[in-house]
This record gives C-alpha cells, sequence and structure tokens, in this order.
C-alpha cells in the first residue's frame, strides 16, 4: 500500500481531483496498477498525499465515471478489468469456410431487400451540400417516420444502425456498475457492450408473449437503471411481446424510474403488430426501428425515438463523435419509404420470413422438435450437445450458430443453437430433417460421423 501511495504521489501534478484520477490513470497505464487492483481506502490516500477525503472522493467518482475503477461493495474499490469486447459476437459469429448453406448469420436475404437502384431524382435531386450546423435529421424522413411510429415522439435521432443506437446508448447513459435487465436469451453484441461498459446484467427470460413477468418483478427489486427489450421477432427465439404483455410489463415498470429500451431490429419486416410501452410511458421509452433487416444492412440506418431530455446527451456524445448520419442516406431511405415499388417489396420480403419460417418450424415440429415465437429471422432450437449439433451441421455444410453466446448464465433452457430460417429457400426445407438430426447429436456420435 506504501508502494502503491509513492507511485500515486510521484505521479500527481495538482492536489487537486482531477490532478489525482490523472495520476491514478497514469499508474494503470504504467502497470503499476493492474485490472482487479485494490485502491486504498479514501481516509489513507488523503492523509498520505495531503489531500482532503472529498478530494479523493470526487476523483475516485471522476474515475469511476470514465470507467477506469469500479465500486464493489465487498471488494471495496478496485482497477476495472481490460475492456475486451465482443468477445460474444465473435463466437456467435466464427465463420465456418466452405458452407454450403450459412445459416449462422442472422441477416436479411439480399434477394429480398428492396431495389436501391431509384432513379437519381427521387434522391433528392439537387442535393445541395448540407453544412455541418444543418439539422442531422432530414426534416422530411423525421415526418415520415412520425407518422408511422408505434408510440409519440418527443425527439428523434437517426444513427447508423441499431447497433449504434445500442453503443450510444450504453456509453452515454449507462455508469459501471449500473444494473440493466436483459432479455435472456439475448443478441450478443449488446450484451458485449453492456459487459464491454461494466454494467451489471441481469437476466429476464422470454417465454411465448415476451419478456417473463416474475423475472422482470425479481429484478426489478435489484434496483435496475433500465430494461433492454425487443419488441419483435427477438433475436434468437423470434418472440413478439404480444399487447397484453406489454401493457402489462408496463404497469410493472410505472412505479419505478427504469428507462426502457426497445431495439426493434426486425422493424419492417415483422409480421406482428409494431408496439411500444411508450404508449404507456412516454417520459422513459427509447425506441429504436432498425431499417437493416428491411432495406438492407449498408444503408446503416435506424432511429431512435424518446424524450428529449434523455436523448441530449447522445446527441452531445454524437456532436463530438461522427456528428450526424449521412443526409444522402437519410435521402435514400426518405425515397424508399415514399416509393410503391419499393414497398410492394417490402411487405413481399416480410410474408416471405414467415413463410420460410414456419415452413422449418413445421417440418421440425413433425420431429417432435418445438421451437418458441413466431416473427423474425431466426429460430432458437433446443439441442442436446451444443457443439456436437453445430459440428453435425457442419460436416453436411450447412454453418448455424451456437447458443452459448445468446445467454447470458446458464439458465435459458439448455442447450440450443440459432439458425437464419431466412435465408432458407423452399427447395431447401430438408434442412430441417438435418436439424432435427443434429438437434439429437451427442459429443460422441458427432465426431464418429
Ligand atoms: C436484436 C438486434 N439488435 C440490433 C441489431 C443490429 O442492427 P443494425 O444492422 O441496425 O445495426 C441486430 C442485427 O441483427 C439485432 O438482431
Amino acid at each position: 500500500m506504501r508502494e502503491l501511495l509513492s507511485a500515486l504521489e510521484a505521479r500527481l501534478d495538482s492536489p487537486t481531483a482531477k490532478g489525482l484520477a490523472q495520476a491514478v490513470s497514469r499508474a494503470i497505464r504504467d502497470e503499476v496498477l493492474a485490472p482487479g487492483d485494490q485502491l486504498p481506502p479514501i481516509r489513507r490516500v488523503a492523509e498520505e498525499l495531503m489531500v482532503s477525503p472529498t478530494t479523493v472522493s470526487s476523483a475516485w467518482q471522476l474515475l469511476a465515471r470514465s470507467g477506469a475503477i469500479r465500486s464493489d461493495g465487498r471488494r471495496g474499490t478496485t482497477v476495472a478489468p481490460d475492456r475486451l469486447g465482443g468477445a460474444r459476437y465473435t463466437t456467435a459469429l466464427r465463420h465456418q469456410p466452405g458452407s454450403r448453406l450459412d445459416l449462422s448469420t442472422g441477416v436479411p436475404d439480399p434477394r429480398l431487400l428492396p431495389d436501391l437502384r431509384l432513379p437519381p431524382g427521387q434522391v433528392g435531386g439537387e442535393v445541395a451540400p448540407s453544412s455541418y450546423l444543418d439539422d442531422p435529421v432530414l426534416p422530411e424522413l423525421r415526418d415520415a417516420l412520425r407518422a408511422n411510429w408505434p408510440c409519440v415522439v418527443d425527439d428523434l435521432l437517426v444513427v447508423d444502425g441499431a447497433m449504434d443506437a445500442l453503443d450510444l446508448i450504453t456509453r452515454t447513459l449507462f455508469r459501471p456498475g449500473d444494473r440493466v435487465l436483459v432479455e435472456n436469451p439475448g443478441f450478443p453484441p449488446l450484451l458485449d457492450l453492456l459487459e464491454d461498459r461494466g454494467v451489471d446484467v441481469s437476466p429476464v427470460g422470454v417465454d411465448d408473449s415476451g419478456p417473463v413477468l416474475d423475472d422482470v418483478a425479481a429484478g426489478l427489486s435489484r434496483k435496475p437503471v433500465a430494461i433492454v427489450v425487443q419488441p419483435r421477432g427477438q433475436n434468437p427465439t423470434g418472440v413478439s411481446i404480444t399487447p397484453t404483455r406489454a401493457r402489462r410489463l408496463a404497469s410493472l415498470l410505472a412505479p419505478t424510474s427504469v428507462l426502457v429500451i426497445e431495439d426493434d431490429s426486425a422493424g419492417d419486416i415483422a409480421s406482428s403488430s409494431d408496439l411500444s410501452l411508450g404508449e404507456w410511458l412516454p417520459d422513459r421509452v427509447l425506441h429504436i426501428r432498425s431499417f437493416s433487416k428491411s432495406y438492407g444492412p449498408d444503408l446503416r440506418l435506424a432511429a431512435v425515438s424518446g424524450p428529449a431530455s434523455v436523448l441530449a446527451p447522445i446527441r452531445h456524445a454524437r456532436a463530438l463523435g461522427q456528428g450526424w448520419t449521412s443526409r444522402l442516406l437519410q435521402r435514400a431511405l426518405v425515397a424508399l419509404l415514399a416509393d410503391p415499388g419499393s414497398q410492394a417489396q417490402v411487405r413481399h420480403a416480410r410474408g416471405e420470413y414467415a413463410r420460410r419460417r414456419a415452413l422449418v418450424a413445421d417440418r421440425l415440429a413433425e420431429h417432435g422438435i418445438l421451437v418458441p415465437g413466431t416473427d423474425g429471422l431466426n429460430i432458437w432450437v433446443p439441442v442436446r450437445d451444443e457443439s456436437a449439433a453445430v459440428l453435425r451441421l457442419a460436416s453436411q455444410g450447412i454453418a448455424v450458430a451456437p447458443g452459448g453466446p445468446f445467454v447470458v448464465d446458464g439458465a435459458a433452457g439448455g442447450p440450443h443453437i440459432r439458425v437464419t430460417t431466412g435465408l432458407v429457400a423452399d427447395a431447401q426445407v430438408d434442412v430441417a430433417d438435418a436439424i432435427a438430426e443434429a438437434a439429437g447429436a451427442s459429443a460422441w456420435s458427432a465426431q464418429h460421423r
């Protein structure tokens, strides 16, 4: 402890909170302090460095806010773990080269995306170069979105995809040590982002109607700051929240101050009705809609609605980063939303994804394998042994994602694989037979095929 205090003293330029925070940061960079190391008690630091306990406590707050240290009641204040990030996402998407059918990706079928070769005039005609000071959201896009949004829109941001929205929200609205309720199983990159930020992730099960209310109630007793849900075609289960479940969820959350983040990544390809808890909790819901599945991932567009006061810090963080989402892309989306041909293509895609999902799910049911949900691009298939199932299918040239990265803890109903049915064409429906067989595979049988 003495040595550490001398190391901090040697790095202290000024006896202020900021000076002390910088001294600790330098000690971490110089590897005098390692992830997990405990910081000395505030009083001891104050005495040794001849500063007030208030100064030390303010320095610790600055460091905690930046994610460099975290307070964990029992262990005291410790240096935060190195940020690795992306571990789940990378595992979920580990590519298996040479697959004849890659159903591991969760991406839309390129053949079902609307034609992006719009007549040039439709993408804004004379495109005047916009200024840094222009409204970051194209007014025509704001109007088009407002007219077709599941809740009243106080403020709206356009961002580079739902991932960008989740990243901005995690960075600006959550602090290390905050607790957030998340669907289990859920979206691996979201779990990565939250864990990376030092957020304590609390799992909530998902049944056929949406998040399990008893789990939410139990989670609320642990004082979370937010809950993240997917309203439609939940990835990976395909469950859409029913209107009744949404209303009951809203009443459960009403007496709290918990922020609700809705990640509607399926957007316009979802068959279930559009809904938002914003109908009941307008001052606490951030509703994200992605246009990746409906209009193409490469448009990189999503919109987030919410109360202006909640979106303000996100707007600010963005102003210090990339500033805004290209208005050229925003114009393209305005044109696609107004173009009857593109809208017909999106409607066709929606029907086609529902049909493909049902085709595979029904065939699996004939084999006695029941999958939850009814919507979206994926199914969540229970298997006997996750790696064995992935391996067995890979040996037949079919790639699927292992379930592990989607699961917060070991409690999401045993081993699973996620299969992107949105990419299964009619002629390939026998893929369901292969999946059924793989579902029953054990580690031994997978190795001996
Ligand atoms: C639940 C969920 N959220 C967010 C995303 C990312 O969407 P975007 O392409 O808009 O960043 C996905 C993509 O698959 C998703 O499944």
